[in-house]
């Protein structure tokens, strides 16, 4: 395959997960929901919760300082920002300049926020190659954060069982060994099917908080049976189609770090792709499905666990509300130090 020059490769990555633990029988003393229901039919026996007054700029600037230390270089390096999340405080400013103050990232760098929900890293990489490769910048820092319980409908027992908070982190540089790094992705969307999850003003009186969860006006709204199946479909096409551009055979993969939404999502794609379960990297049962943050928080696991080793070739992929989907195909690379 004919390389993309120059070569881009995740420099440094970095995770955060908020102390807060919520398991299933806490939800079930809230909602009428069982252990038993919810690490059946998803996988899911705990997320995680940020604290009162923890934002989800702080998530996302604990995972891009960690990420950055990672990388060996120093915030001053960074020149460009961008952030996935679908639970901004608020549109203005973007999540991107709170995170680029609350680092004191250099100013007059651009950092900007994009929406693409539990697919926000992958179209993150993408359009970070890009931009690095047009050679207008150096150091990328991208981040996907979500503090998704300040969107949940926690008397919704259909959702407020799947979600959690966290954040992760990459920096992305170029590099000039010949096919190495970020080889390919592919992204996609159908703007037909957004009304299967949405995140929309809550209806109604506004409740009082449970347990010390935050009562936001905002709440997510899924269509769980119908996600479910277009899941499946559009992320085993997402693989096909990353590996196919990539002309790199399905049997060379080490690791499979898929969007962690549910293990029967997951498991159906294994089957769907002929691929063992053990090459997918799975964390949802501790920190349940955290959206954009999902991919990067269980890649910085994989890594720190030293299950991604240089040479391995890593499939990302992810499908969420939009509906939007995508693949990344990597060949992980680290600079060789003298
Ligand atoms: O990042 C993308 C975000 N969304 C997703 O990835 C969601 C994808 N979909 C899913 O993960 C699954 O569809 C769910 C886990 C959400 C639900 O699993 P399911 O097997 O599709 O269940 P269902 O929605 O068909 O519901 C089955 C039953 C229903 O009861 P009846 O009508 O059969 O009596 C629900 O009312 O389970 C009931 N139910 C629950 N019961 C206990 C729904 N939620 C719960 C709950 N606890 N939390």
């Amino acid at each position: 395959m004919r390389s993309p020059t120059p070569s881009v490769f995740i420099q440094g990555i970095g995770a955060y997960k908020p102390e807060r633990r919520l398991t299933n029988d806490d939800l079930s003393r809230i909602v009428d929901t069982s252990d038993e229901w919810i690490r059946t039919r998803s996988g899911i026996r705990e997320r995680r919760i940020a604290a009162l007054g923890e934002s989800n700029a702080d998530l996302g600037a604990a995972a891009a300082a960690a990420a950055i230390q990672d990388a060996g270089i120093s915030r001053e390096d960074i020149d460009l920002l961008i952030v996935a999340t679908v639970s901004a405080e608020g549109p203005v400013p973007s999540t991107a300049c709170q995170i680029q103050q609350k680092l004191g990232l250099r100013s007059g760098i651009p950092a900007f926020d994009i929406a693409a929900a539990c697919s926000g890293f992958v179209y993150l990489l993408q359009i970070a190659s890009h931009m690095l490769r047009a050679g207008d910048y150096r150091s990328a820092l991208i981040v996907a954060t979500e503090k998704l319980s300040g969107i949940t409908d926690w008397q919704d027992r259909a959702t407020c069982v799947l979600f959690g908070d966290g954040a992760g982190a990459a920096v992305v540089a170029k590099c000039d060994e010949p096919y190495v790094g970020i080889l390919g992705n592919v992204l996609g969307a159908d703007g037909t099917r957004g009304d299967l999850l949405t995140v929309s003003p809550r209806t109604g009186p506004k409740p009082a908080s449970v347990a010390d969860l935050p009562v936001g006006t905002h709440v997510i709204g899924m269509n769980g049976r119908e996600i479910f199946r277009n899941a499946v479909r559009v992320m085993s096409q997402a693989c096909r189609g990353v590996l196919e551009k990539c002309n790199v055979p399905a049997s060379r993969l080490s690791l499979i770090i898929p969007h962690q939404a549910n293990l029967r999502i997951i498991d159906a794609i294994a089957s769907d792709l002929e691929l063992p379960l053990q090459c997918f990297k799975l964390n949802l049962e501790r920190v349940g499905n955290t959206s954009a943050a999902s991919i990067p928080l269980a890649l910085e696991e994989a890594y720190r666990e030293g299950q991604i080793k240089v040479g391995d070739y890593i499939l990302l992929v992810a499908f969420g509300g939009g509906f939007t989907w995508g693949a990344t195909l990597i060949k992980w690379y680290q600079p060789k130090t003298s």
